[in-house]
């Protein structure tokens, strides 16, 4: 009985650590955030890449289903393009509106509900960033507040 005892115990802490394992690789590793976002002509500091990388992940989770994860949107759902797209590098306040409120008489839905400030914001940051996006600012939570 002790003995058994003794497994179950050895294969809950092996259950345990590669939770743990699991848990890390999606936290945030700073060296591998520079090499992704900073360029020969853009550093980022490290609060700007936790943004970005927290605006990846939540892109992945809330958008990617419809406009890709590379942003090239889907014909068929009528979700156009991010990239380049004139609305997500254009005024801030326009795009924060659209991430909130959705877009009437097609899918793109309202966010305003689900998603939280600083969400909407790390979002925003990354789709104005990523694939060749080049806003080079952050959408800070107060921006997106506003809009509310
Ligand atoms: C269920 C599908 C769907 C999801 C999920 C979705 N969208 Fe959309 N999105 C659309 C559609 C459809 C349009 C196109 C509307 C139109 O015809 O102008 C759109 C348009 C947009 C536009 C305007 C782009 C342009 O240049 O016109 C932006 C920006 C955008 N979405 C951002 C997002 C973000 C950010 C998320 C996640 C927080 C998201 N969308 C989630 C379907 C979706």
């Amino acid at each position: 009985m002790m003995k058994y005892r003794g497994g179950a115990l050895i294969i809950a802490s092996g259950l345990l650590l590669m939770a743990c394992g699991q848990q890390e690789s999606q936290e945030f590793d700073l060296e591998l955030s520079k090499q992704k976002w900073n360029s020969a002509f853009l550093t980022w500091n490290e609060t700007d890449l936790r943004l970005l990388d927290k605006g990846e992940r939540l892109f992945r989770k809330n958008c990617s289903v419809c406009h890709k994860r590379d942003g090239r949107g889907d014909i068929q759902l009528g979700a156009s393009a991010l990239y380049n797209s004139p609305i997500v590098n254009g005024q801030k306040p326009a795009l924060i509106q659209l991430i909130l409120k959705g877009k009437k008489g097609t899918s793109m839905p309202p966010f305003a509900a689900t998603l939280n400030d600083e969400d909407i914001a790390a979002i925003a940051t990354y789709i104005r960033n990523a694939w060749g996006n080049y806003a080079a600012d952050t959408v800070t939570a107060a921006e997106v507040n506003v809009q509310r």
